[in-house]
């Protein structure tokens, strides 16, 4: 179903939003981990969300600061020797993966998304995101680089501003679609518990698609979508596309 176009092109093409199966597929399979990243795209995902943290300065999957929620190490993900990261379980016997190697499963079958966890991970992965590029045939439209952290992100575009970036917001600040618009951004990424008409409104006169973040429920899966949004962060990337299979 994946669409080679920008996400605000191909978005509801369908007329359904666009399905990021959100840390892989976590309802289904250890989270930010290859076999979540597959289980997604298995599932019919659109696109696959994975969040980013550092580790020796090399960009990994993971979302917490901290190894001991997600894996049986202990530290932070940031500070601990490579090898000891290679040889730490991520759930059912997976491996941390890094971002080439969730590149190179994807293989152009779902876009990919790198939220950005760390500060200072804009070059490194300007550096993977261009590699896919030039070296394995990607377009810079399989990809979405977001974070909390806008500042982040304008080093991104500062440093190649082909990479489609969208801004996260963990509330609603009262200009946070004219800063997306400001950054530069494609999209903007908003927690389901807050959207509203004018919210989405207010952003698609700015040209920036709408994607809610983290939606479950069928119930509310049903209420993002009769409010028009064009993408939804789900760790159930099933329950958003059963509806159109069923019509
Ligand atoms: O990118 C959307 C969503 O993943 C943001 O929140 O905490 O799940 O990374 P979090
Ligand atoms: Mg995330």
């Amino acid at each position: 179903m994946y669409s080679n176009l920008p996400p605000s092109q191909c978005a509801r093409a369908d007329d359904r939003p666009l399905v990021f199966g959100h840390r892989g597929a976590r309802g289904h399979a250890p989270e930010n981990t290859l076999l979540g990243v597959e289980t997604a795209i298995r599932l019919g995902a659109d696109w696959v969300e994975v969040d980013v943290q550092l580790n020796a300065g090399n960009p990994v999957l993971m979302h917490d600061l901290t190894l001991e929620r997600t894996t049986n190490g202990h530290g932070f993900v940031a500070d601990v020797a490579p090898d000891y990261l290679a040889g730490l379980d991520a759930g059912r016997g997976q491996k941390v993966p890094g971002v080439l190697d969730t590149i190179e499963l994807i293989d152009h079958r779902a876009g990919l998304n790198l939220e950005l966890k760390a500060a200072g991970s804009a070059g490194v992965i300007v550096r993977d995101i261009r590699h896919a590029v030039q070296v394995l045939g990607w377009d810079w439209s399989e990809f979405l680089v977001s974070s909390f952290n806008l500042q982040e992100l304008r080093q991104v575009s500062a440093l190649e501003p082909r990479i489609p970036i969208g801004a996260l917001y963990a509330g609603v600040p009262l200009d946070y679609a004219a800063s997306a618009e400001a950054l530069g951004a494609i999209s903007v990424h908003l927690s389901h518990e807050f959207l509203a008409p004018n919210m989405i409104e207010d952003a698609r006169a700015r040209g920036l698609a709408v994607y809610v973040y983290t939606v479950n429920h069928p119930v509310e899966i049903e209420r993002v979508r009769a409010l028009g949004v064009d993408g939804i962060f789900t760790d159930y990337p099933e329950r958003v596309l059963v509806l159109d299979r069923v019509a």
